[in-house]
């Protein structure tokens, strides 16, 4: 069956630890424009340019061109069966621009999952994260760290060491979880209207309980 999900949270919330676990329970692609929008910059092409200077400051990069980039996302074979959305939409007329492109398609999202943690533990969390520029797993020097410090657990990773985002710096921080709740946050109530919003409560719980909640959700649709 075709799942069609939206990942929802604040920065941090744990919305790529999830997705990456449910990709491959339920063998969907994990779409998350933070990383698309990283490669491309590792790369130097000119989507990667245009997003850099937003990134590092923390602001939302203009919504016609992250539109653009899901637009072309989600019409590629991998998504037939459906797929997970992390990081998008980040603000109503992205999340309109998304409901029409649906529609256009004869189609529509199945459940958007809002991880809820508190801003004072997404501080915490962001500025211990570590993450792998190889294979893109996620570690966190507190609540989740490598085997071995400083580098990938993954064998095929052969000791790739593990680098820190630009954009997790405590300054940077405090300026996406500013643009979150501004201009992120009124979504969650544009999908609670559709009806189609399950909240998850992401603080003080481990990565093991919150993908157990979601798992629920998901198995009560059927999955
Ligand atoms: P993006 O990459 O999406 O960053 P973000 O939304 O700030 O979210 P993060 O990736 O930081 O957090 P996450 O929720 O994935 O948490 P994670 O699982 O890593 O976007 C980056 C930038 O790209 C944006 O600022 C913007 O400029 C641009 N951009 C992207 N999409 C855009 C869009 N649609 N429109 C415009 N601009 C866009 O977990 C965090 C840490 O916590 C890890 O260390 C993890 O190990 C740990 N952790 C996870 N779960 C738990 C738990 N339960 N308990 C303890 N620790 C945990
Ligand atoms: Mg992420
Ligand atoms: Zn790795």
């Amino acid at each position: 069956m075709g799942l069609k999900i939206v990942m929802l949270g604040g920065p941090g919330a744990g919305k790529g630890t999830q997705a990456k676990r449910m990709a491959g329970k339920y063998g969907l692609p994990h779409i998350s424009t933070g990383d698309i929008f990283r490669a491309n910059l590792k790369e130097g092409t000119s989507l990667g340019l245009k997003a850099k200077g937003y990134m590092e400051s923390g602001q939302l990069v203009p919504d016609e061109l992250t539109c653009e980039l899901v637009a072309n996302r989600i019409v590629q074979d991998d998504c037939g069966a459906g797929f997970i959305l992390d990081g998008f939409p980040r603000s109503l007329p992205q999340a309109e621009e998304f409901t029409r492109l649906m529609e256009a398609r004869g189609e529509s999202l199945d459940v958007a999952i809002d991880i809820d943690v508190t801003d004072e533990e997404i501080v915490e969390r962001l500025s211990s994260r570590r993450s792998c520029p190889k294979c893109g797993a996620i570690y966190n020097l507190k609540f989740g760290p490598p085997k071995q410090e400083g580098v990938c657990d993954n064998p095929e990773c052969e000791g790739e060491a593990l680098i820190q985002r630009k954009d997790d710096c405590e300054a940077t921080i405090r300026e996406r979880l500013r643009v979150y709740h501004e201009t992120t946050e009124p979504i969650i109530a544009y999908y609670g209207d559709q009806g189609i919003l399950k909240s998850v409560m992401g603080t003080g719980v481990t990565p093991e309980v919150v993908f157990g909640k979601i798992e629920e959700i998901l198995s009560a649709m059927g999955a």
